[in-house]
């Protein structure tokens, strides 16, 4: 059977990128990373993808800085179906997506997300986690759906927050977490093994 084709949408590094396509390279998530794209020319993440193998390319949007909509947002699904890909994954990609790139891969776009949503969506948020005096904090896989960080969650790590954590600190052991919960996030759904109910992602 042919592998299913995995997108990834990037804006910077590219770490949960790489852990992406290196899953996909020791068969660990039942599918191939088929093309990256960045929304950033200077993303370091497009070497990064090129250095493994991977076809990647900066897509500059001309509208907007932080949402990717109308004809911006059909280039990129054009590209992504022009590439065979079913699967998309954002990868710290910077922008929220709009139509109609949502409508042409429906419940087949995910997100990953540096905290234990609900709580913090939206930016900075390992440095307002701790300012709020969470305990615990992690990172968070979910569909995207129009919401900010809002859509449904497949998988989720915790990670506790110690007293001499700053926002680096934390980041770094959150990102590693984030490196293991991707790919099996992406495996869960390539494999079809689970059914939505509402919001609630529930294995089979
Ligand atoms: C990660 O923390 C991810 O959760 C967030 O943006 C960051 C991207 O990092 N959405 P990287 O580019 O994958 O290294």
């Amino acid at each position: 059977m042919a592998k299913k084709r995995i997108g990834i949408l990037i804006s910077g590094r590219g770490s949960n990128m790489t852990a992406l396509i290196q899953a996909a390279r020791e068969d660990r998530l039942g599918g191939e990373v088929a093309l990256v794209l960045s929304d950033k020319a200077e993303a370091p993440g497009l070497a990064k993808a090129r250095e493994l193998g991977v076809e990647a390319r900066a897509m500059t949007p001309r509208r907007w800085r932080t949402k990717l909509d109308g004809d911006d947002a059909r280039e990129y699904a054009a590209a992504l179906e022009a590439a065979g890909v079913e699967l998309v994954c954002l990868a710290g990609f910077m922008r929220v997506v709009k139509a109609p790139l949502l409508e042409a891969f429906p419940e087949r776009i995910l997100n990953i997300h540096p905290s234990l949503l609900p709580a913090f969506p939206g930016l900075d948020v390992q440095r307002r986690a701790l300012e709020y005096g969470a305990r615990y904090s992690g990172c968070t896989v979910h569909f995207v759906d129009a919401s900010l960080d809002g859509g449904p969650i497949i998988a989720q790590r915790v990670v506790e927050v110690r007293d001499d954590d700053d926002a680096d600190s934390l980041s770094a052991r959150i990102l590693e977490q984030e490196h293991r919960l991707y790919p099996k996030a992406v495996a869960l759904v390539l494999s079809g093994r689970y059914r939505l109910e509402g919001r609630r992602v529930i294995r089979l």
